[in-house]
């Protein structure tokens, strides 16, 4: 077991899908391949601070029940001892300050290898706005938009319903710029909910999105890159079970339908929807692995909705179900993703 590759696996962090990341964190750990690698828990704590946890407590339901254990059975680390504790980083951590490119900066900075894209892809896989923009540029479709700051908002309400009212009207959908798992995301059916809606999405950020509602089937597709080239695995047909795909329908056992390969998309739109999600994955520079979202409309149209520089990986995630789907076990993709990632940073120039 000496000279094992010492891969820590950041989890917890400083955002609202903390919880996310720790199931997807501590499904890591169990499923990394103990002949290769030595995991090491690195959990960020909600300061930003890293420690060491023992093996015993990623098995706590909350990351609070972690928090209040630390100092008795964790060990604190700066983050320039990071090095000394780990040759390689994957990074479980979903949400601000962990797939923004915040966390990527510092790893880039230690000399620390780690999984997904670089600093700025991380940043526009983050940015619901600035991703949009770059995609539109690259000739790739995406759902039409209106951004309303939080000042334009708290200084006059009316003048953003009017503009609303005009573009993209009712229903349609609010969501904080930077987020995830569904957070701060609303339908809003008139004018006199688009008030709860732009609240909601504030708790979160200084600027909401207000898009226009997509009717038809909403896909997920996991894109792993190999040797300079980016592979789809199998797409992900997803059924909502509530109103659209909230957090409950995410994470709740047993709630949301999905089906890989598709139910209901023919063979043929498939190929057509894998052909978009890999040009949405090279337009946003994105390397290493990532999860393209989007919809197949009523009209036949393909657009990207949400390009997600992480994913989730719990087990019953898209990630581990596609994977699934090709033939590999959640230890064998697990270990494909860290090799991979390995070549790229050895390859690269400058920061990712
Ligand atoms: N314009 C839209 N029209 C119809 N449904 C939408 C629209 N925007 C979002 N949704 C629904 O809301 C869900 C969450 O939206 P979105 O993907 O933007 O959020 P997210 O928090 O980034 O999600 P993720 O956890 O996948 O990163 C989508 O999966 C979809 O079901
Ligand atoms: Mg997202």
């Amino acid at each position: 077991m000496m000279g094992r590759l010492k891969v820590g696996i950041i989890l917890g962090g400083m955002s609202s899908e903390r919880e996310v990341s720790l199931n997807s964190g501590r499904n890591v750990y169990d499923n990394l391949d103990a002949e290769f690698y030595e995991g090491v828990p690195v959990f960020m704590d909600a300061q930003g601070g890293l420690w060491i946890l023992p093996w015993h407590l990623i098995s706590q339901n909350t990351t609070r029940d972690i928090t209040e254990r630390l100092k008795g059975e964790a060990r604190r680390i700066a983050y320039e001892d990071l090095k000394k504790e780990i040759d390689f980083a994957f990074i479980s951590l979903h949400g601000k300050y962990g797939d923004d490119g915040c966390i990527q900066g510092l790893l880039e900075l230690l000399r620390i290898p780690y999984t997904g894209p670089g600093v700025m892809a991380s940043a526009l896989g983050m940015d619901k706005h600035l991703q949009q923009k770059i995609l539109r540029a690259a000739g790739v479709a995406v759902p039409e938009s209106l951004l309303v700051r939080e000042e334009e908002w708290r200084q006059d309400s009316q003048i953003v319903k009017d503009r609303v009212k005009e573009f993209p009207g009712y229903p349609c959908f609010t969501k904080p710029i930077r987020e995830g798992s569904s957070v701060g995301v609303t339908v809003v059916r008139d004018e006199a909910d688009l008030e709860r809606g732009m609240e909601d999405a504030l708790k979160w950020d200084r600027a909401v999105l207000v898009e226009e509602y997509l009717e038809g089937r909403e896909f997920s597709c996991i894109v792993l890159e190999e040797e300079g080239q980016f592979h789809p695995l199998e797409l992900t047909e997803i059924h909502p079970q509530s109103e659209f795909f909230t957090y409950d329908d995410k994470y709740m056992p047993g709630r949301c339908r999905k089906f890989t390969p598709p139910k209901t998309i023919p063979p043929d739109v498939t190929e057509q929807i894998k052909a978009e999600v890999i040009r949405a994955f090279k337009a946003l520079g994105f390397r290493s692995y990532g999860r393209i979202d989007g919809f197949i409309l009523n009209d036949g149209r393909i657009l990207i909705t949400d390009p997600n520089s992480s994913s989730g990986m719990a087990p019953s995630s898209f990630f581990f179900e596609q994977a699934a789907c090709a033939g590999m076990l959640p230890s064998m993709i697990i270990t494909t993703l860290i090799e991979n990632a390995i070549r790229i940073h050895e390859a690269k120039q400058g920061p990712l």
